[in-house]
């Protein structure tokens, strides 16, 4: 038998072997340190039991009060917040959910999933409940799919993907909010009675206000190295809703899933709704291994091409903004393998002839070069892109339109609008009706013409500026509180078609700067913009704050002329993530091209572990004028460790900074590295240091001058 069979076989025989608790149908979804554990009560219905770090003993589980229902409903005995609503069409509007049947089989090697199925005894409703474990990463998945077989529609109400039950004497809730250019500040919250919710409803760019991702730390607030917390995020890249109820008793309910918001779905006889996935951790050692286990799972399962390297790049925008030509962009190109980036990104104004895109007033939905300004089209600068050795990108809208575009006037009905009122603007442009399947050939189309026209395209920078405005679909008539999920479900339509027509084409999600950023959009994506604002100093927090669940291959980060401090502070901080540039780079000085260039290709040397290793946030930012971080390979034998002073105190007195993540065993060289060519490195630079040392006693890496920082090279010695 072949060994791949071999384990599939054990696996199954491992998991088929149902537990029971003094006669109780126990179902326990586990990873390497969590579990999550269901029963079935009784009366038949379904219940968690337990919700954390791994128990010991199989047999402890009979001495777990049975807990909560697992997936709430509306109209029975339960007086908070339910995970379903649905009305019958005969007008009642109970669900009453009991266990049928489970199923867990070991899909692949450290991947299992459990299907729970559960029944309304009285209508034909049926509700399943995934849950895909990922055993060393500890993470979990979980969605729902509901269905009847009722002789006419069902209207569903409220659809969650996920409920969790915690139980605590305090909650700390952190939520990641802001707007455009200040993405993702984290707020911590303590959650008493009641309900909180953090959501959204701009349909796309939906999260230009609230991130779909949110951290519950149980009795104490959240720190880095300890204490029990839960770290969960939706895939969806539409409306969500995350709502945070505590009862009567100080347990706390968690419901993630679509924002039904506006949404109430009809539901066919045997049509399946299926929710978008919910992904969770839970960690007993703090926010730093929570945020390790989202890396490690997002590299190896979710974010496209995770074990892919990432191309650096030269971004035109910043440089060009609308104001360029031919010659002036293959002049930039010259700069960009001068300073021996990857790629070459030619980003927005290149498009429209009836209305040219000289602004972002006109011309989003007209894909054709504009012959004014590339009177050769995209092909010239393919053309000189890769005589010159370096690859090219470009940078499209498809699902925005403006009202001064060809495309406008030719197909008002494929844009979301109300027909008997004014129009409003969100950047002087509209959002197109993915619903209807005639738009997604379009979007389609978009991406397609382009590479069929230019198969030397090598990157597209997929940009969404636009929330939702004046929701109306010409297209789904009477079924408008259908829109904001066929809108979402419609672009997924369109990138799963880009993907498997196109599965090495590495793409930038971007949405106004961070306005989207899901692991399900992820799918398709190599990387987002965490946001327009690129200044040094704001890029910190908000690279910190997307830390908590992304790894920093998923995040683009450029160095522009946005902040004011020195260009090796702003470098540094980019350097941190999947470095690209989007500067005029001859107006800096000769040492400081100097400097870019070195750190390119320090960055393209240490790219395995800035973009793969572990992550280990030492200083906050939030709690200090100072902030340090290292990554470190899973060999433990190199690290890559930067340190910024931000806005110290006068003569404030600084602290060693003890190191994370090496092995205390072994011996570590430290060497200060993007250096300005003529400075001196810190004086600890070249010395040799034990791993406990390094994490016992630490490194002075800090100090009271405003707005420096070092990046230094961490190697083990052989
Ligand atoms: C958005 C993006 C920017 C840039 C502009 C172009 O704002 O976030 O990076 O691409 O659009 O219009």
């Amino acid at each position: 038998m072949k060994r791949a069979n071999l384990f599939l076989l054990i696996a199954l025989i491992c998991v088929s072997g149902s537990l029971y608790a003094q006669n109780r149908t126990v179902i326990k979804v586990a990873t390497d340190n969590v579990n999550l554990i269901y029963q079935v009560g009784e009366n038949g219905r379904l219940y968690q039991s337990y919700l954390g770090q791994k128990l010991r003993y199989d047999a402890d589980i009979a001495n777990l009060p049975l807990g909560k229902e697992a997936y709430l409903t509306h109209g029975m005995e339960d007086y908070f917040e339910p995970a379903i609503r649905v009305l019958h069409n005969d007008g009642n509007p109970s669900l009453l959910l009991k266990y049928v049947s489970h199923t867990q089989d070991a899909t692949k090697p450290n991947v299992t999933e459990t299907v729970i199925t559960l029944k309304d005894d009285k209508y034909p409703v049926t509700v399943k409940l995934f849950f895909t474990a990922f055993a060393k990463e500890n993470i979990i998945k979980q969605h729902t799919e509901i269905s009847h077989q009722e002789k006419k529609p069902v209207t569903l109400y409220n659809y969650a993907s996920s409920l969790l039950h915690l139980n605590a004497g305090k909650y700390f809730l952190t939520d990641f909010t802001g707007e455009w250019a200040h993405e993702v500040n984290m707020a911590e919250h303590e959650l008493d009675f009641g309900k909180r919710m953090v959501d959204t409803k701009l349909g796309s760019r939906a999260n230009m206000q609230a991130s779909p991702f949110f951290m519950v730390a149980l009795n104490d607030k959240a720190q880095e190295n300890a204490g029990d917390v839960l770290l969960g995020t939706i895939n969806w890249t539409g409306n969500f809703r995350f709502t945070f109820e505590v009862d009567q008793l100080n347990q706390l309910r968690i419901h993630s899933g679509i924002n039904p918001y506006g949404s109430e779905y009809s539901l066919q006889p045997n049509e399946v709704f299926l929710t978008p996935e919910f992904v969770f951790t839970y960690s007993t050692e703090g926010t730093g291994k929570a945020s390790r286990d989202f890396h490690r799972w997002a590299l190896a399962y979710q974010l496209k091409d995770g074990d892919k390297p990432r191309m650096t790049l030269l971004n035109n925008w910043e440089a060009t903004y609308f104001d360029f030509d031919e010659e002036k962009l293959i002049g930039i190109m010259d700069e960009a393998v001068n300073l021996g980036v990857d790629m070459f990104l030619l980003d927005d104004g290149w498009f429209a002839n009836k209305y040219p895109r000289s602004s972002d007033r006109q011309g989003l939905g007209d894909w054709q070069e504009t012959v004014g300004k590339l009177p050769n089209g995209l092909g010239r600068l393919v053309k000189e892109a890769t005589a010159k050795g370096i690859k090219f990108g470009v940078w499209i809208e498809p699902e925005m339109v403006n009202p001064k575009s060809e495309l406008y006037e030719n197909h008002k009905d494929w844009v979301i609008h109300l027909p008997n009122r004014d129009e409003y603007y969100f950047r002087n442009q509209m959002v197109l009706d993915l619903s209807n399947p005639k738009v997604q050939d379009y979007v389609f189309g978009v991406v397609d013409d382009l590479m069929t026209k230019y198969p030397g395209i090598a990157y597209f920078k997929w940009d969404c500026n636009s929330p939702i405005t004046n929701i109306y679909s010409p297209y789904l008539k009477d079924k408008q509180s259908h829109l904001y999920i066929e809108h979402v479900r419609g672009l997924y339509n369109v990138l799963e078609r880009v993907k498997a027509k196109y599965p090495d084409l590495p793409m930038m999600l971007c949405s106004g700067g961070g306005g989207r950023s899901d692991y399900k959009a992820l799918e398709y994506f190599t990387e987002f913009w965490p946001s327009d604002n690129t200044d040094g100093v704001e890029r910190i927090f908000i690279q910190w704050g997307y830390s908590h669940f992304f790894p920093s291959k998923a995040m683009a980060a450029h160095v522009t002329s946005w902040g004011k401090q020195p260009v090796k502070f702003r470098t540094d901080v980019a350097s941190m993530c999947k470095l690209g540039f989007d500067i005029r780079i001859h107006e800096m000085t000769e040492p400081e091209q100097q400097y870019c260039k070195g750190v390119v290709k320090n960055f393209k040397r240490l790219q395995p572990v800035i973009l793969e290793g572990d992550l280990y946030r030492l200083v906050s930012p939030y709690q200090t004028d100072h902030a340090s971080q290292m990554y470190v390979s899973e060999a433990k034998d190199k690290a890559v460790l930067y340190a910024f002073d931000i806005h110290p105190r006068y003569s404030e007195i600084t602290q060693p900074v003890r190191l994370q993540g090496l092995d205390p065993e072994a011996q570590y060289t430290i060497e200060e590295i993007n250096l300005i060519p003529g400075t001196r490195p810190m004086r600890f630079s070249g010395k040799t240091y034990s791993g406990d040392y390094l994490m016992k006693v630490g490194l002075p890496l800090l100090s009271s001058r405003h707005l420096t920082s070092h990046v230094f090279e961490i190697n083990k010695v052989k």
